[in-house]
């Protein structure tokens, strides 16, 4: 029984992995293990002796096992220890630049103007992209016939065999969500669309797809006045200087009456472009004061209501204020050009906290 005892020990504690451990287990307590048959060999025992004996080999039995399970643990316990060092990560390590995704220059100056406006008491409103030729054109007093409608260089979706209806757009610009947000809302009513818009044009200024955002501002006594501070006070946030300039030019708009583009002044010294200073001018805007057919359209009492509408391009002053030359680029998916003008994706722009960085 010692002898037993003392092999399937030194057995048990000389095993190195949970393999030869088995091997070992059936050896001892297997069916044909050596333990198992001495048990086998009580039977033929004498009454007495079969007594002591039983008892013995089971201590033996539950002995043994007990080492057995005791060593097991060890080695799992050992081969965990081992998988955890070869698996060990550094989770405080920074993230690898190379590998982290930009906001493309559009998001962000959307998020920029969107956070100015936002500071203004204006919600952000949107529309669909394919839009009805009513909400595109009739709503916004552009009549069939009228030159704007060619001027716009419209993208037409495909009709249906059979329907005479005039078919839809890509919309040409954001206004259709003042007609939108004016009938959702009704007045008074503070709102901005941010947006694509489509039109068939290709150079280094245009694109077939740009960004609009639209300006809407409705109550009892706005007025010209309101839409120039309101204007000012985006651009000075907007550019980050303390002093803009902006020239109001007459101009036509079939939805507003009257009508005005409006110009920044700038220099461009040494190919720099400096806001605030200097001779030159930048177109940046269209706006002026929403025309009474297009509150109508809208659902609005044009005798109680008045408001300034105006639409901005997106990708414009994006390229003005971040100093990008080619619109194209913006939309060709260049990973060095998107690493080279993109922004941090944990830099979110706020009036307080600064727009960019
Ligand atoms: N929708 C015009 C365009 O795309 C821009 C515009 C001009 C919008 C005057 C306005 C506005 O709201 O009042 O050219």
């Amino acid at each position: 029984m010692d002898a037993l005892r003392q092999k399937y020990l030194e057995m048990v504690g000389a095993a190195r992995d949970e393999g030869v451990l088995e091997d070992v287990r059936l050896a001892a307590l297997g069916k044909k293990g050596e333990i198992s048959l001495k048990m086998r060999e009580l039977g033929q025992m004498a009454p007495e002796v079969r007594q002591a004996a039983g008892a013995a080999l089971n201590a033996l039995k539950d002995e043994i096992d007990t080492a057995l399970r005791a060593k097991k643990a060890a080695l799992g316990d050992a081969a965990l220890d081992e998988r955890l060092k070869s698996e060990w990560l550094d989770v405080t390590l920074p993230g690898r630049p190379r590998r982290q995704g930009t906001i493309h220059p559009v998001s962000q100056v959307t998020e920029e103007v969107t956070a100015i406006f936002a500071d203004m008491g204006f919600a952000v409103a949107e529309g669909p992209q394919i839009e009805s030729d009513w909400y595109n054109f009739d709503a916004l007093n552009i009549a069939p016939e009228h030159p704007a409608r060619q001027e716009h260089d419209t993208f037409f979706m495909a009709r249906a065999e059979g329907d005479t209806r005039p078919p839809h757009v890509l919309r040409t610009h954001t206004s259709p969500v003042q007609i939108r947000a004016m009938q959702a809302q009704g007045a008074p009513i503070r709102v901005i669309a941010p947006g694509r818009v489509y039109r068939m044009d290709m150079d280094q200024t245009h694109t077939p797809m740009f960004h609009q955002v639209e300006g809407l501002a409705i109550d009892r006594d706005i007025s010209m006045a309101n839409l120039k501070w309101v204007l000012e006070e985006f651009c000075r946030s907007f550019f980050e200087v303390d002093t803009v300039e902006l020239r109001f030019r007459a101009s036509h708009f079939p939805f507003t009456e009257p009508s005005a583009e409006v110009d920044i002044r700038c220099s461009w010294e040494g190919g720099q472009l400096k806001i605030g200073e200097g001779d030159s001018w930048l177109e940046i805007l269209g706006s002026g004061m929403v025309h009474p057919k297009v509150l109508a359209a809208g659902g609005i009492d044009p005798a109680e209501w008045q408001g300034f509408a105006f639409g901005m391009g997106i990708d414009r002053i994006a390229m003005l204020k971040y100093g990008i030359p080619d619109l194209r680029a913006f939309f060709e998916s260049d990973l060095r050009w998107l690493r080279h003008y993109g922004f941090s994706a944990l830099d979110m722009p706020t009036v307080a906290g600064g727009l960019s960085r």
